[in-house]
């Protein structure tokens, strides 16, 4: 089924083509010098010394928690409300996720006071996810983290260019990681960058990204070095270089994409303002915001009228989505459960509206429209 209105649109145009056309003409494909540009305009646009592009962002936050050093059995606190390759790398490290709830149905990142309720002995670190890429509390969470001597992951997946407090999101805790899968602001099909301030950590993590060894394909072709040697269990996390041509093509578009979006927010704030059963998360937000979705929550609801209303959206040519549903409640998860009631009520009752740059003021009009009557119907 096609919709009239799309949950995400890409922002391409002939541009990537040309892009990858030109990464191919020049004769290296695999991790090179467009790799190189993409990942040092990226870190110069984030102002952070060190920017690792990586293969997708779930192996970012799988080298992320071994290099902060996560041993098995040591918790690591993670929100539950985001999509589940976070929780995912915590267990690819044999360590356990502790599951903290969020601070409201208005703030649904999560809850610094859930996070000291929740450390023991065993707490090595804090992964927290920019939902939105709406910033989590990170004073609090930063100050915890100094507390308790733990490490601070940022999945910010959702935040590329948002920011707390005049810093851009990932850049605050120990390490930052980022996704470029289609959907996302910067899409590159697959992609995924990790950034950090420490050289200690960028040295480890471009070691381990490929391999372990202490050379790669493109420094031995262009005469930088004629051997190697493998000094660390590593993996094959490289991103290469027809992906970076593509981001660095969505790299030249993002300020002017999030400008667009930003104003896409505020005619759904302003249009969505009327409608009394619904209440739209960080709706004062004031930061630099990515707007990577637009998500709402119906207020006294449940998941059946939830999942009717996205029904009849979806009969109306509106695509949806849930954004996301609860990672304790998966089936592999279900050792590590626990009661998370704000979670709970948001991933029943919560309805992702579409967003992207190019939805239409009519756009915005008539999904408002047609959820207002929808709503009205109930
Ligand atoms: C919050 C969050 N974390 C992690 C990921 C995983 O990223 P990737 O698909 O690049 O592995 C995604 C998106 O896919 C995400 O939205």
């Amino acid at each position: 089924m096609s919709y009239k209105i799309p949950l995400f649109d890409l922002n391409f145009d002939e541009k990537e083509g040309q892009a990858v056309a030109e990464a191919i003409k020049d004769n290296w494909i695999s991790t090179g010098p467009r790799c190189k540009a993409f990942e040092d305009r990226f870190a110069m646009m984030l102002q952070v010394n060190h920017a690792i592009s990586t293969s997708n962002c779930t192996v970012s936050l799988h080298l992320a928690l071994k290099l902060i050093g996560v041993e098995p059995d040591d918790e690591v606190i993670c929100p539950s409300l985001t999509f589940v390759a976070t929780v995912n790398a915590i267990r690819y490290m044999d360590a356990i996720p502790v599951f903290a709830d969020v601070t409201s149905y208005e703030l649904p990142v999560i809850d610094p006071e859930d996070i000291r309720k929740k450390i023991t002995p065993k707490t090595k670190a804090i992964l927290v996810m920019h939902y939105g890429g709406f910033a989590c509390d990170m004073d609090s969470i930063m100050n915890i983290a100094n507390e308790f001597r733990l490490k601070v992951v940022e999945d910010a997946c959702h935040g590329p260019l948002s920011e707390y407090k005049g810093k851009k999101l990932g850049t605050i805790g120990d390490i930052g990681c980022f996704s470029f899968f289609s959907n996302k602001n910067i899409s590159t099909g697959e992609g995924g960058m990790l950034v950090t301030n420490s050289s200690e950590l960028n040295d480890r993590c471009r070691l381990l990204r490929s391999h372990g060894m202490t050379s790669m394909s493109y420094e031995r072709a262009s005469g930088h070095s004629t051997t190697y040697d493998v000094i660390e269990l590593g993996y094959n996390y490289r991103m290469d270089d027809i992906h970076a041509a593509i981001g660095l093509v969505q790299l030249d578009k993002i300020e002017a994409d999030l400008v667009q979006r930003n104003m896409i927010r505020e005619m759904y704030l302003k249009k969505l303002s009327s409608i009394d059963g619904i209440l739209i998360p960080f709706k004062g937000y004031k930061e630099f915001l990515s707007n990577y979705i637009f998500p709402i929550v119906l207020k006294n609801s449940t998941f059946e009228t939830r999942d009717k209303i996205r029904e009849q959206l979806a009969e109306a040519g509106i695509q949806t989505s849930v954004h996301y549903p609860a990672v304790h409640r998966f089936s592999i998860y279900k050792k590590f459960y626990t009661e998370l009631p704000i979670t709970d009520y948001l991933v029943d009752n919560l309805i992702t509206l579409p967003m992207y740059s190019k939805l239409t003021n009519e756009d915005v009009f008539f999904i408002v429209n047609t959820l207002n009557s929808i709503l009205s119907n109930e």
